[in-house]
């Protein structure tokens, strides 16, 4: 194609193909909003490496230029690209592309990510600070570990009997984490709420087009929020919704309408937790690290305080590695909302833009250091200047359930390691010369046995009742 209004250089015919077949087609067949673990087994195992080889490819033949792709979409495959777009403002290069606004309209249509202009950024306000962004530790903290303690506690317990730990029960755990931390204790098993996100979430992977999806998912928000409103009115203290009753908003903000996103964005905690501990059994030196920093920890700070979680950076690295290696979302998208300019070049208002982030954080320009396990990379702060390494992704778009994930995750692993010890069973990451580019999270499990020199799980106190909005340090 020649007739781009500007002076990148365009894909040929058989590029775009390929770009479609390696990229495009197996991340919305394997489920964008709900994994499909069938149809990411065979798919992403089968494209993935060739996904990361062939963008390698086409960035050494384009000389890293951003390219127009398949339905004259901007692909940039440079982190330097990365870098410029994701630095915008969001209500510029915004991420409410028109494929994720028919994914997640029926489930959200109040929620940050589809929003725009100056609602935008007064819900990414709101976002900021009831998520605790840019806080090491939420202000619930001590409430919140507490809740991961219990329901680690409750996995292991039949962990330790059957030897086993697979995903089900990792999922369902934090499936009432996740329901805990955001509504309140009253919603541990309210599953009925976790159910209805599912169904939103799938009619999402469609991208709305079933037959009768609109009505199913207006059903469904309906009942889901009616949930939300009943536990927002019991107004828990210590949850999300309870720390909002007293923030002072205007209605258009609709903070309620932001608790769909975070129940689903709870949904990525499991994976990478199974992933770290993965990752720790195969690399035994960084087990012994992360095991003597908490036992340092557990040793000179109360569980759960912003101290106990600040000696550990380790192990925050270590989550932080996890999730770079196998970015939960893969792909960051953006659409301009006027007429503006990347790199010099002009876009036209609707142009959308691709970064691939599971591309860029494998790329051979990263050199095959980016293929290891190498939590170091985040205590030298390498990694966080670093903007191939997306996991949380960056700048006005980013993350801002960032902190809070990592502490949920970093006390899960706590948790775990505290009393247990896991061996691998099958699907273990190994080591060797690079790590493979697919990672079927799904089909992790271990063997799991008692670890006989550490102080059980149920010696940990349960703290009283403490504010979200009273507790920050
Ligand atoms: C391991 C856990 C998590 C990962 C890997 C993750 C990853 C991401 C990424 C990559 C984005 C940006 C997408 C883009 O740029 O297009 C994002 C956005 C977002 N995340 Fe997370 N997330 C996690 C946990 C959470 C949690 C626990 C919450 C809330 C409770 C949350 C709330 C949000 C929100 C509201 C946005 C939209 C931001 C915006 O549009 O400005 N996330 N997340």
């Amino acid at each position: 194609m020649t007739a781009t209004p500007n002076n990148w250089p365009t894909m040929n015919g058989w590029e775009k193909i390929a770009t479609l077949m390696v990229h495009t087609v197996p991340s919305v067949a394997g489920g964008t909003l709900m994994v499909r673990p069938r149809a990411r087994s065979i798919l992403h195992w089968l494209t993935d490496p060739a996904m990361v080889s062939y963008f390698d490819g086409l960035r050494r033949k384009y000389h890293g230029l951003p390219l127009w792709g398949p339905g004259g979409t901007l692909y940039l495959l440079s982190s330097s690209d990365a870098h410029e777009m994701l630095s915008q403002p969001a209500t510029v290069f915004s991420p409410a592309s028109a494929e994720k606004r028919a994914m997640a309209e029926g489930m959200q249509p109040d929620g940050l990510l589809l929003s725009g202009g100056e609602l935008r950024d007064r819900r990414r306000e709101l976002n900021d600070e009831v998520l605790d962004y840019h806080h090491p530790v939420p202000r619930a903290a001590s409430s919140d570990a507490a809740i991961v303690a219990f329901e680690v506690g409750e996995v292991l317990d039949s962990a330790l009997v059957t030897g086993r730990l697979s995903w089900p029960s990792v999922k369902r755990m934090f499936d009432r984490i996740g329901r805990q931390v955001c509504l309140g204790r009253a919603a541990r098993d309210d599953e009925e709420v976790t159910e209805l996100l599912t169904a939103l979430r799938r009619e999402g992977n469609w991208f709305g087009r079933l037959p009768g999806a609109r009505r199913r998912s207006d059903r469904c928000r309906r009942r889901l929020e009616d949930r939300i409103g009943a536990y927002a009115t019991r107004a828990d203290s210590r949850s999300l919704v309870g720390s909002m009753s007293d923030l002072p908003v205007d209605g258009s903000v609709r903070p309620l309408g932001q608790v769909p996103h975070w129940l689903m964005a709870t949904a990525l905690l499991g994976p990478v937790t199974m992933r770290a501990l993965a990752l720790l059994d195969s690399y035994p030196r960084s087990l012994v690290r992360v095991l003597d920093d908490l036992e340092t920890a557990d040793r000179f700070h109360r569980r759960g305080s912003k101290d106990h979680f600040l000696a550990q950076p380790y192990l925050t690295a270590v989550i932080c590695d996890a999730a770079r290696l196998w970015p939960m979302v893969a792909n960051l998208s953006r659409v301009t909302t006027e007429d503006t300019s990347l790199g010099g070049v002009e876009l036209e208002s609707g142009t959308s833009i691709m970064v691939p982030a599971h591309f860029l954080a494998r790329s051979q320009a990263r050199g095959e250091e980016a293929n290891r396990f190498v939590p170091e990379r985040w205590l030298s702060g390498e990694a966080q200047d670093n903007w191939a390494y997306l996991p949380f992704s960056k700048g006005p778009g980013s993350c801002p359930g960032r902190d809070l994930g990592i502490f949920l995750i970093q006390e899960a692993l706590n948790s775990f390691l505290r009393r247990a010890t896991f061996r691998g069973r099958r699907s273990v990451v190994g080591t060797g010369e690079g790590l493979p580019k697919f990672n079927a999270f799904w089909n992790l499990a271990f063997t799991v046995s008692e670890r006989v020199t550490t102080q059980s799980l149920t010696d940990i106190p349960v703290p009283a009742a403490v504010g979200r909005g009273k507790e920050r340090s």
